[in-house]
This record gives structure tokens, sequence and C-alpha cells, in this order.
């Protein structure tokens, strides 16, 4: 019998080893490594599709930027970048129950002139079909496919030859070429390596569901997001119906736009006005909320920011922030208290970006700062006045970007005034809204407060 291959992988970074150790010498972790089983490659063939490799001038390759495939999801293909590539490895990550199998679902239900091929290993036929039922979708082009092991995948899709295939979730899928379980590093890099080299060789754009760690990194080997040409996120507060896609690599796009979602009871249904659902319709003036004219990605959307300013009860106040990050808010906290004189030391300030979405743009600054004045002074801030600008340390007002995408944004929503820094350079002549220029924080507080 022959004798049984073992080697050591990292479970972090997927380094191996020959023999065991405490901590991974690449990437410094403890106690990740882990022995698997393993044995030579033998790779797949598939006959059909397969083209031959030949080096060629650049020149001479021909540019298949035209023959995206459209997902007729324009909140996805706006997140790919106009649709998917060719022979593209697409790799969807997403904590449990976000929404990543309906969202793949419905898509092969919609790309009708296609054969879409959807492979999962985590559902039956018959629990796909109920989901397809719920999603409201008849594709007689789509496919389902229940199994695990590729090399079973690779017979079916020898006899289908799919223009898109979808696996769900590729912790799932098993290579006979190695004995480790499922999930493995090792299975995790083989099967993905052998689905990576078929979409590369027939130019079949493959989708892959990944499920994510504790921490919201993809499980699994860091080389599987180097292997891939996409790594798409999808995110959300799973209270909130609001779902946002972002990519974080894109070799065939940017990773700056973000597609909206909300999850209902016939499925994932694309936002095409954020704005119109960040900002809570009210009728009375609420101290201690603003809006920022923000941009994710190319898209200007107004979001609302309340803030709540206490004084504290316990001796150490407590800083909370929901859809901002934390550290930003101490930072700003600082700068009021430092900078502006505002004694929030022993207050409580709790921070809420409405709509449960998660906001990078710093630009929002100089709105979060409004909203914790406004609920410290318990003054309401005008619903016609939106914001945009960052802060820096010493309590100056920076210039957003894009502004003249934001002041048409906020015009457009009817907003009667826009506070910005006096360092944009915005010619106020083409806007009906009445643009403020500051230069610092009091500026501000005296306009809006006094
Ligand atoms: P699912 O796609 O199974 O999540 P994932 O594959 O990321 O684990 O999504 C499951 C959740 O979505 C589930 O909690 C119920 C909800 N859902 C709806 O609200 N409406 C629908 O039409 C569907 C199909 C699911
Ligand atoms: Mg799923």
């Amino acid at each position: 019998m022959a004798k049984i291959k073992t080697s050591f992988f990292c479970q972090n970074c997927g380094a191996q080893y020959s023999k065991w150790r405490g901590q991974c010498t690449s990437c410094k972790e403890w106690n990740t490594i882990v022995e698997e089983i393993v044995q030579t490659e033998k790779h797949p063939d598939w006959s059909g599709k397969k083209q031959k490799s030949k080096a060629l001038k650049i020149a001479d390759i021909r540019a298949e930027e035209e023959l995206r495939i459209e997902t007729k999801n324009t909140e996805l293909d706006r997140v790919l970048g106009g649709g998917v590539v060719p022979g593209a490895v697409i790799l969807l990550g997403g904590e449990p129950g976000i929404g990543k199998s309906t969202l793949m679902l419905q898509l092969a239900l919609k790309i009708k002139g296609l054969q879409t091929l959807y492979i999962s290993g985590e559902e039956s036929k018959s629990q796909i079909k109920m989901r397809a039922e719920r999603l409201g979708g008849a594709n007689s082009n789509c496919l389902i496919l229940s199994e695990t092991s590729t090399s079973v995948i690779f017979k079916h899709i020898n006899s289908i030859m799919p223009d898109l295939l979808i696996v769900d979730s590729v912790q799932t899928l098993h290579s006979q070429n190695i004995d480790s379980s499922a999930g493995s590093v090792s299975q995790i890099k083989e099967t993905a390596a052998e689905l990576l080299r078929f979409a590369k060789e027939t130019a079949t754009p493959i989708i892959l569901i990944g499920h994510i760690t504790k921490d919201g990194n993809i499980a699994g080997p860091k080389i599987l997001e180097h292997m891939v040409d996409v790594v798409l996120h999808f995110e959300g507060d799973r209270n909130h119906i609001y779902r946002i896609l972002r990519a974080q690599k894109n070799r065939f796009g940017s990773t700056a736009e973000l597609g909206i979602f909300k999850m209902e009871n016939n499925g994932l249904n694309e936002v095409h006005n954020p704005s119109d659902i960040l900002i809570s319709a009210k009728n009375e003036a609420l101290s201690g909320t603003a809006i920022a004219a923000s941009v994710e990605g190319m898209r200007p959307m107004l979001i609302e920011v309340q803030a709540l300013v206490s004084s504290a009860v316990y001796g150490t106040p407590q800083r909370s922030a929901t859809g901002f990050d934390l550290r930003r808010l101490s930072m700003l906290l600082a700068v009021l208290e430092k900078r502006c004189g505002f004694r929030l030391g022993a207050k409580d300030v709790f921070l809420n970006v409405t709509g449960g979405i998660k906001v990078n743009d710093p630009s929002i600054d100089l709105c979060v700062i409004a909203s914790i004045l406004s609920s410290n002074e318990n003054i309401a801030i005008s619903d016609k006045i939106c914001f945009a600008g960052e802060v820096g340390l010493s309590g100056e007002i920076r210039p957003a970007t894009r502004i003249e995408q934001r002041i048409l944004e906020a015009e457009k929503l009817g907003f009667n005034e826009i506070f910005i820094s006096r360092y944009n350079k915005v010619n106020k002549g083409r806007f009906a809204i009445k643009i403020v220029e500051f230069g610092k924080i009091e500026e501000v507080f005296q306009v809006l407060f006094n």
C-alpha cells in the first residue's frame, strides 16, 4: 500500500511546512499549523472547449472588453465594472444568512440567453427549487446540480459546457486529488485551482461563494483571494433590510463602487436611489440629526447621521458608533475638546448612521461634528441643510472630493443649503442651492447655533 503523504499547512496564510511548528514563519500567527493529507496532483482533463496556449504580442491580443456578460442586475454590474468578464473567477464572501445564495440564484435565473450551471454543495435540489419559486423566476437555461466532488462536477461540466458557472460554496467542494477533508486549506487551494484552470482555458466565468471567518475574512488560505480576479464582499446588518455589495479586489474595474440591495420577500431587489431610503422622513426637527452629502465610489448619496450626547452616569464616559469608525469618532471628539473648547470629556456620545450602512467616506466628518454639537446644544439643525467636508486635527475643514456631484445631489433632493470647506474650489454660479463655505469648526458652530 502506498504510504500516505502528509504535510503541514498554516490555516491562516496557506504556507506549507514539512514539520509542525507553533508559529507560522510566513504570517507570524500562532497555533494555525495543521497536518493535512496530500497526494501528488492529477490534473483533470476537459477536452471539449479546451484552447491551446500560445505566446502572443500584446498588440495581437484581442481585447474582450466589449464581450462582458451583463448580469441584468444594475447594482451587480456596477460593482463588477460593467458585467462579468469571460474567464473571470469571482469570489463572493459574506456572513451566513446575508443573502449570497439568494443573490447568485437570482442571477442564474435572470440571465436568460446563457446556459448557467448552479452547483450547490450546501443545499439539495428541492431546497433550491423552493428558493427559486420564492424568487419567482423560471429559466430553462439554468441547470442545478447538487454535488461536492470536483471530478463529478467536471464530468457534468464537460457534457453541459455552461456559459456561466456558479459554485455555492468553495468550502464544500472536494477534490479526489487530495485526501484531506472539504474546507481545509489544501482542499480549497486545490479545488479553486482546478476551477481557475477551467475558467482560464475555456473562457467560462465562474462565481465562487465563500464563507467568512469570525473576523470577517474569507475562510481558507489568503492565496485564494490572490488567485481569483474579483473579490466581492456582501455586507449589511441582518436586522435591517439593506445589503451592500463592495468589491475588495477587481482586476476589471474600480473597487470604489458599491451596490445597494434590499432583502424582501421575493429576494434581493436593487436600490437605485439610495438617498431616498437613507434619510428618514420626519415631521418635527429633532436635535442631534444632520445630513451628509456623501459619495461612495462614483455615486453620490445623502446619509443621515444621528448623535446623542448626554452626561455620563458612570466615571468613564461611553463612546459608541454604528456605521462609523469608532477611532475616528474619538478623534473628532478630541478635536472638539482641544481646538474648540467643548467639554465633551465627561459626556456619553452615541453615534448612528441610519439605514444600517457603513460609511467609509471621510467627508462625512463635518456632518458627524454638526450632529454631535446639535445634540450637545439641544438645538435642531434645519432639515434643509446638508454637510460635506473632512475635519483635520487642528479643527480645519478640509475639502471633499467630487464636491460638484455632492452639491448636485443635494440640490436634486430639495436641500436649500450645503455647508462645505472654503478650500473646495466651486463655481457657485452653476448651482441654485446656497453654498456656504467654512474654514473652521467654530465658524460652523456660530452659524448653526448662535
Ligand atoms: P441566503 O441567500 O441563504 O444567505 P447565505 O447564502 O448568504 O447564507 O439568505 C438567507 C436569508 O435571506 C434568510 O435569512 C431569509 C432571507 N430571505 C428573504 O428575506 N427573502 C427571500 O426571498 C429569500 C430567498 C431569503
Ligand atoms: Mg448560502
